[in-house]
Order: structure tokens, then C-alpha cells, then sequence
């Protein structure tokens, strides 16, 4: 059967992609749309037509997973199949609902016409990818939307809602249904008469564009790049869309996609792409375990991580019920996520309305009884086991059967936590991540005994609130924090050993954290980490520390930016080094018997990196994750890790689990046992395997 169904109503032919989940544009996709095509031109009653996508969206892009593959170099090609309808004879529309996506998007602009749903959207995310828009989409939207708007939906990716696209000019009409709508617009047009210029002939907008516009998007584009070529590569593309003629540009534009196609960063950000659908697949659950239906949340706790986790609910238009024991400490906590919004709408990243609606969406109240009724309960208190326990005990007796009971612990026992229960199978924890409305993380966990409909429901939820939901086992810290100790923790040995805070944050900036290691816990703050290291500390295993630079620091009155300095000395939010700091260094390492020397970047770089993924290895060996990528979304969404790496466990293999092994045993004598390599580490390294072989 054709993946693209060929009917006739009237003068207009209607061809529907029907190729699940998202119609792309695989070959057998684009032989369905040839062939339509070429049927509608020989037939002498049609002088119109419309494509259209059947099911949920319209054509979502080319067909990823066929990169790559024979498949991909099938004739027809998209580009023929642009030709085909930018030089029809006949009247040619895209008919849009759902979402058109990359390719999809690509094939509609070279319609003569694109009608659209109020609910649709239209985007060219080719750069998520780390590629671009490679079938003229450089050339063409900036056509319709002008060059600066171009510049910003294609290096951003964003997905634009139909109205916008009208406003902008992507789209000509919104229509009610897609169906009946497009044909009723296409015979308007016939009956009118009315004629369409193609896009790609349209040069008002992209005319005497003045050059500072491209000097200044390279300038704010590459600071949030981050090291993404990708974004730099599409404004040179536009660039040359307004100074080149149409032929050339168009040939420029397909070496550029060409060259990125083959870069490292593409291979990361695909590997990124399937990792996070393939995070919300929990293997064992059997295929009928549906859902709950989540439709109103309680919240314990209105401090920073409860506030911000009420409006990641509220946002997503979920009822949401927020308990403090005081209405002191309520009131306070509603004032900052009120603020918060303010903040939004001020930058203009929200509309009042919709701050309104949202707000209308919190009830704060310090009545236990006021929750029971809810779907779930998430747990925001203070971090302590005892504290958590008579929680839950009196959760378990308020909440009403079936009800979802979470924690939003970031290290304690799930297993602990549900024993305080009569119904442990409901117990998880929801690990948000702060600030909890912006951070994308979710990590679920699930203790021993967490049931299969408790796990799908909070997979689930994460997704429809607008988070990476990834699903962790209860070993202390779960997936992440777990790792981040080793990555901090060799930062501060790197530190003793010769290394200085503003190499080793220049290091990590320059690989693409969002942030160094040591800027980040001046960030955060040492005085708290500097209490929970003492219960650490004595636990470690002999032969094992952690170095005591931080709990120097704290005692010199270096907090971080809260007290105006830390690793670094800081005027507002400027950091400047700090001799203070370095004197403290080396005082420590003479204590040790150190010597200090020089380390290369790319020392510092290995050495920073190597041990997450020496204990991601552990975590998949004991089960606190399911897979490597699952590890990668984790750190991409929840610790900055640059996403055009792929996350720590795809650059790990890529830069050499042989060298990952070798660095992990120089660590386990250097620093001690807890640095060894794990059991999985070692065989892949010595097999040669990758993580697929885990
Ligand atoms: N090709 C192949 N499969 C795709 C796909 C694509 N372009 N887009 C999505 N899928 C698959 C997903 O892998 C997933 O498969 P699974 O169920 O087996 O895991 C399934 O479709 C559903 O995807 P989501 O879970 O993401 O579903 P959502 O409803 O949440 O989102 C979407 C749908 C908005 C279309 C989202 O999938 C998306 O953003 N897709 C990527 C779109 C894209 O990047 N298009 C550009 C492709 S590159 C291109 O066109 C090159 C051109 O310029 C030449």
C-alpha cells in the first residue's frame, strides 16, 4: 500500500501521508508523493493540489532514522519533489495541522500556498540536530519572514504557532479543518484566479539587508551556541541568501548541509535525539499498564523546590494544591513564584494572561485535609530521613486510594521512604531539579517495590509538564548527583595537584558546561556543601578523602557569591581570581606532600570527565540505570552537560573506554577506591565494546 493515499473531490487532488508516528518523509513517503503528484498533473479535470498529513500531524521532517541508509539516497528526493510543486502547472497547497517540521516545512514552503489549523505549528529544528535546513529552508523563510526573524526561528529551532505564522507570512490562511479547509481555499483561488509568486523568486525581504544585522547575530548567536557550529553555519546560509543569486545560494546552502551532516556534533545531537524517546521506554513494564490520570497535584513544601515545582504544573494548566505549615512560610513562597511569573511577563517570555491563569491554578493552604484528594502528592520538605518518614506515614492514612505518593528527594532512600507506607507500590521519587519551572530534568526513581503503573504514570506526567523525564534506581544520589561528586571531586584534586579554578572553569566552558565546576559551587554556595561533606568524610573508606580546600575556604569566610567570594573574588556578578585563594591551594598541597606542576587543557579536560563516566559505568551494573543514553539526558537536562557531546557516556565512548579504564585505575591509586573502574567499564574496555555490548 502507498504511504500516500490519492483521491479526487471535485478540481482539487487530495494526497494524505500516511506514514506513522509523524509522516516523515521517508522514501517510500516521498515515491507516494512523486507518484501523487505526477497522477494529479496527467489527470486533465484537476487543477489543484493539496497535500495534507493523515493522522495527528503533517509531515514532521525527513525521516531521521533512515540517515544514512540507502533509503535515504532513493529517488525521488526531497528536492525533486520541491521542484515538482514549485513549477506545477496546477495550484499547489500544503494543508498543515499538527506540526510542520524541517523537510515537511521545507516541502510547503515550495507550494504555492500553505493554509494551516489555529493548533498547528511550523519550525525548522534541523539545527537540534546539528544540521540545517538543507532543501532551501534557509533560503526560503527568510523570504517570507525577513532576515532577522529568520535568523532567529532556524538557529533557535523554534516551533511556531500558526498565528504567529500567519503574522509572519509563513502561512497564507488558517483554516478550520485541513481538509475541507484547503480545498475550499484552493478553489476560492481558482475561482479568484489569483496568482502565487514562488517564494524562492520573492526577494523584497532579503534585499539591501545591512551587513551589521549578520556581524550582530553572530555575536548573540555564538554566545548561546556554546560551541554548536551548526547555529553560525545557517546565518552564513542567510547571509548568502541576500547576497547571492538563488542558484548559488541554494548550492551553498547543500555543501554546508554536507559538511555539518559529517561533523561529530551531528552524531551527538542524533544520538541525544533517540536517547531522550528512548529514556521514557521502560523495558519490563508489560505494553497494557496504562497512566493514571493526573489532574490535580499537592505540593508539601512552598520553598524554593515546592514553588517551583507548582508552576511547572500550573503551567501545564494542572491543578495544583501547595501546603506550608505556617502561613508565614506560605505566603513567602507564593510571593516568589508570583514574582517569578512577574519576571516572565516582564521579559515578555509570558503573557499576563497567561501568568493569571496559571496563578489561579495555586491554592496554598496549611491544611493537610486540603490534599487528600488529589492525584498525586509531591514531597518538597527539608532533606531528612526522619523528617520525610512522618510525612509519609500521615500521607498514607490522608490520601485517598490509588493517589501517587512523591518525593522530591535528591539522595535518600526511596526504599526507606515507602516503608512509612501501608502501599510502598504507589512510593517515588520525582527528583526536580532547580530552579524547578525552567530545569527540563525529571528523574524518577523507583525503589524495589515502586509498581509498573505508579512508574509509567510519573514517565508520563514528567512528559506533559514539559519535562525529560528519565527513570533512576535508589542507590544514594541516583543517576546524577551520584556522578557529580566525582567530577567536583576531581576539580579539587586537580586543584591541589597544580591546576588553578580559572583553568579548570575555563576548561569545562570550553568543552560546553554551561558553567565550571568551581564558578558552579560558588554559585551554590560552600557553607551547606561543607556540612553535608562532613558526614561524607566520615564515612569514607580507608584510604580514601576528600580534599579539604572547600572546608578551608568556608572557614576563611569564602562562601561563594553569597559572601562575596569563594574560589574567586566577586564585584556584583563579576569574578576576579584571587590570590587568597591560590594561597590556600598550596597550603593544602604542602600539607599533602604535593607537588604542584603544570597541566595541559586537555589533561584537565580527561581528567574532569573520565570519572563520570567510570561511575555511570558502575550505575548501569547495578541497575540505577537502565541504559548509557539515559545517563547522557540526565546530564544534559539536569548538570549543563553540553547536548552537542551527546552527554558524558556517548563522549566517553568516543573519546575511549580503553583510555576511560586506564584513567579510572591511575584514579583509584591516586585518589582512592571509590575511583576504581567497575566491572562493566573494564570488560567493554577490554573487549572493545561499546555501551550497546553493556
Ligand atoms: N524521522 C523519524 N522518526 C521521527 C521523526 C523524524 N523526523 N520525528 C519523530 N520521530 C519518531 C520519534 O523517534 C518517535 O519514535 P518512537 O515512538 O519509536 O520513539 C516518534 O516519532 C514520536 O516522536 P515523539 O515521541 O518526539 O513525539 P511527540 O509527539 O512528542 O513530538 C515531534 C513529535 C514534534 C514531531 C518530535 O518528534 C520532533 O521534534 N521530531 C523531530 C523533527 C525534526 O527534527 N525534523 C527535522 C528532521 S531533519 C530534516 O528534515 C532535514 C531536512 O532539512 C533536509
Amino acid at each position: 500500500m502507498s504511504a500516500v493515499a490519492y483521491e479526487v473531490d471535485g478540481e482539487v487532488a487530495v494526497l494524505t501521508v500516511n506514514y506513522p508516528p509523524v509522516n516523515a518523509l521517508s522514501a517510500a513517503t516521498r515515491t507516494g508523493l512523486g507518484e501523487g503528484i505526477e497522477r494529479a498533473q496527467a489527470d486533465e479535470a484537476v487543477k489543484a493540489i493539496v497535500i495534507l498529513g493523515g493522522g495527528k500531524t503533517f509531515i514532521a521532517g525527513a525521516d531521521i532514522t533512515e540517515f544514512g541508509t540507502e533509503k535515504s539516497k532513493a529517488k525521488p528526493q526531497l528536492k525533486d519533489l520541491q521542484k515538482m510543486l514549485e513549477n506545477s502547472p496546477k495550484l499547489t497547497i500544503a494543508a498543515i495541522h499538527g506540526t510542520a517540521l524541517g523537510g515537511g516545512l521545507e516541502l510547503a514552503l515550495t507550494a504555492h500556498s500553505r493554509v494551516a489549523v489555529a493548533s498547528a505549528k511550523v519550525g525548522l529544528p534541523e539545527v537540534n540536530l546539528g544540521i540545517l535546513p538543507g532543501a532551501g529552508g534557509t533560503q526560503r523563510l527568510p523570504r517570507l519572514t525577513g532576515v532577522e526573524v529568520g535568523i532567529d526561528l532556524i538557529t533557535s529551532g523554534k516551533h511556531v504557532p500558526a498565528a504567529k505564522a500567519l503574522d509572519l507570512g509563513v502561512v497564507d490562511a488558517i483554516v478550520d479543518d485541513v481538509r475541507t479547509g484547503a480545498i475550499a481555499y484552493a478553489r476560492e483561488a481558482l475561482a479568484s484566479g489569483k496568482t502565487f509568486v514562488p517564494v524562492i523568486e520573492r526577494n523584497e525581504k532579503i534585499t539591501n539587508v545591512d551587513p551589521a544585522v549578520f556581524a550582530e547575530a553572530r555575536k548573540t548567536v555564538g554566545k548561546k551556541a556554546r560551541g554548536k557550529i551548526a547555529p553560525m553555519v545557517i546565518i552564513d546560509c542567510i547571509e548568502a541568501a541576500c547576497t547571492r543569486p538563488a542558484v548559488e545560494a541554494l548550492a551553498f546552502e547543500a555543501e554546508k548541509f554536507q559538511e555539518l551532516y559529517a561533523s561529530d556534533q551531528r552524531g551527538a545531537l542524533m544520538h541525544y535525539f533517540f536517547a531522550e524517546r528512548q529514556a521514557r521506554k521502560i523495558p519490563g513494564i508489560p505494553a497494557d499498564i496504562q497512566p493514571k490520570p493526573i489532574n490535580s497535584c499537592a505540593i508539601i513544601g512552598a520553598g524554593t523546590m515546592g514553588g517551583g515545582i507548582a508552576m511547572s504544573f500550573a503551567n501545564a494548566g494542572i491543578p495544583v494544591t501547595i501546603l506550608d505549615l505556617s502561613q508565614e512560610a506560605l505566603d513567602r513562597g507564593m510571593g516568589v513564584v508570583t514574582k517569578n511569573y512577574g519576571i516572565s511577563v516582564s521579559r515578555g517570555s509570558m503573557s499576563q494572561d497567561k501568568m493569571d491563569k496559571a496563578l489561579s491554578l495555586i491554592t496554598p493552604t496549611t491544611n493537610y485535609d486540603d490534599l487528600a484528594q488529589c492525584d498525586i502528592v509531591i514531597e518538597a520538605a527539608l532533606e531528612r530521613m526522619d523528617v520525610k518518614k512522618e510525612i509519609f506515614a500521615r500521607l498514607d492514612k490522608l490520601m485517598k486510594p490509588g493517589a501517587i505518593l512523591a518525593t522530591n528527594t535528591s539522595y535518600l532512600s526511596i526504599d526507606e521512604i515507602a516503608s512509612a507506607t501501608t502501599r510502598p507500590g504507589d512510593v517515588v521519587g520525582c527528583h526536580f531539579f532547580s530552579p524547578a519551572n525552567v530545569m527540563k530534568l525529571l528523574e524518577n526513581v523507583r525503589s524495589a517495590v515502586t509498581s509498573p503503573e505508579t512508574i509509567v504514570t510519573v514517565m508520563e506526567m514528567g512528559k506533559r509538564i514539559g519535562k525529560v523525564p528519565v527513570l533512576a534506581g535508589s542507590t544514594e544520589g541516583f543517576i546524577g548527583n551520584r556522578m557529580l561528586q566525582y567530577y567536583t571531586g576531581e576539580a579539587e584534586f586537580l586543584l591541589e595537584q597544580g591546576a588553578t579554578p580559572e583553568q579548570i572553569d575555563r576548561v569545562a566552558t570550553r568543552f560546553g558546561m554551561a558553567m565550571g565546576p568551581l564558578s558552579m559551587r560558588d554559585m551554590a554556595g560552600m557553607d551547606m556543601a561543607a556540612v553535608s561533606r562532613k558526614e561524607r568524610s566520615a564515612n569514607m573508606p580507608a584510604g580514601e578523602r576528600l580534599s579539604p580546600i572547600l572546608e578551608r575556604l568556608v572557614a576563611a569566610g569564602r562562601c561563594g557569591q553569597k559572601t562575596g567570594k569563594g574560589y574567586y573574588r566577586y564585584e556584583g556578578r563579576e569574578k576576579f581570581s584571587d590570590p587568597e585563594t591560590m594561597e590556600i591551594i598550596e597550603g593544602v598541597a604542602k600539607e599533602f606532600g604535593i607537588t604542584r606542576r603544570e597541566f595541559t587543557d586537555d589533561e584537565v579536560e580527561a581528567r574532569l570527565f573520565a570519572p563520570l563516566v567510570n561511575e555511570g559505568a558502575k550505575e548501569i551494573e547495578d541497575g540505577t540505570a537502565i541504559r548509557a543514553s539515559d545517563i547522557d539526558v540526565t546530564w544534559v537536562n539536569g548538570y549543563g552537560f553540553p547536548v552537542h557531546r551527546g552527554g558524558p557516556m556517548y563522549w566517553g565512548e568516543k573519546y575511549g573506554l580503553d583510555k576511560i579504564y586506564a584513567m579510572a585505575l591511575e584514579a583509584e591509586k591516586r585518589n582512592g577506591p571509590r575511583w576504581a573502574p567497575g566491572k562493566l567499564l573494564e570488560r567493554l574496555a577490554k573487549e572493545g565494546k561499546g555501551w550497546d555490548a553493556a
